[in-house]
């Protein structure tokens, strides 16, 4: 958790988020939710087009149908607000086509779902990254229009669980050099 008036090292926040799914009672102010909105905004895009839309849901029975679309998980209904990141498809594709479409506006929202994790943990908030749900569903209950895309649901709240951090694999399965070999250690 950050100190107050201190700035967390971004190697901290990067290594120390941990996805939460425990959430206590206690709002998270508005002013928060536009910090995390604000460096969303920040991240990286093709040819800076910006394709993402984001929905903040901070009423019960909407958090409830949503825990419902993604296939039960609910504590997203413990979470004081929810970030349904969407990816504005058509945006993209006006750019690059149908790269734009079925690339690009995914990586460009899955970098400012990303600032949005980093920023909230470097504010003492936890985050979960949801892709598990039926699309259609939250479309319908979110009114996303044709050719935006809802890519993650992200609830944000005060955690109330400190998981232990799963593993990764390690740098010598990953990492391939010159070319991609299986064997890639020498
Ligand atoms: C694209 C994507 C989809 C995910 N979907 C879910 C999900 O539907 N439900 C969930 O509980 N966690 C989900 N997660 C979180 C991962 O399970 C989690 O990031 C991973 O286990 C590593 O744990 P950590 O985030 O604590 O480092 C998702 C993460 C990503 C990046």
């Amino acid at each position: 958790m950050s100190v107050e008036g201190e700035i967390m090292n971004v190697l901290e926040a990067i290594n120390g988020r941990r996805s939460i799914r425990a959430f206590k009672s206690q709002n998270v102010s508005a002013e928060i939710i536009e910090k995390l909105i604000s460096a969303a905004r920040w991240a990286p895009s093709a040819g800076n087009i910006q394709p993402w839309e984001f929905i903040i849901v901070r009423k019960p029975e909407i958090k409830r149908r949503l825990a419902e679309a993604a296939l039960g998980e609910t504590f997203i209904e413990e979470a004081s607000a929810v970030i349904v990141v969407c990816a504005n498809e058509n945006r993209s594709f006006e750019g690059y086509g149908m790269r734009g479409k079925t690339l690009y506006c995914i990586q460009d929202t899955a970098a400012a779902i990303q600032n949005i994790h980093l920023v909230a943990y470097s504010l003492g908030l936890g985050t979960c990254w949801i892709g598990a749900f039926k699309e259609e569903e939250a479309r319908e209950i979110l009114n996303i229009p044709h050719g935006v895309r809802p890519v993650a649901i992200v609830p944000v709240g005060y955690p109330a669980e400190s998981p232990s951090p799963p593993s990764r694999r390690p740098i010598n399965q990953i990492v391939h050099y010159e070319t991609f070999e299986v064997e890639t250690f020498p």
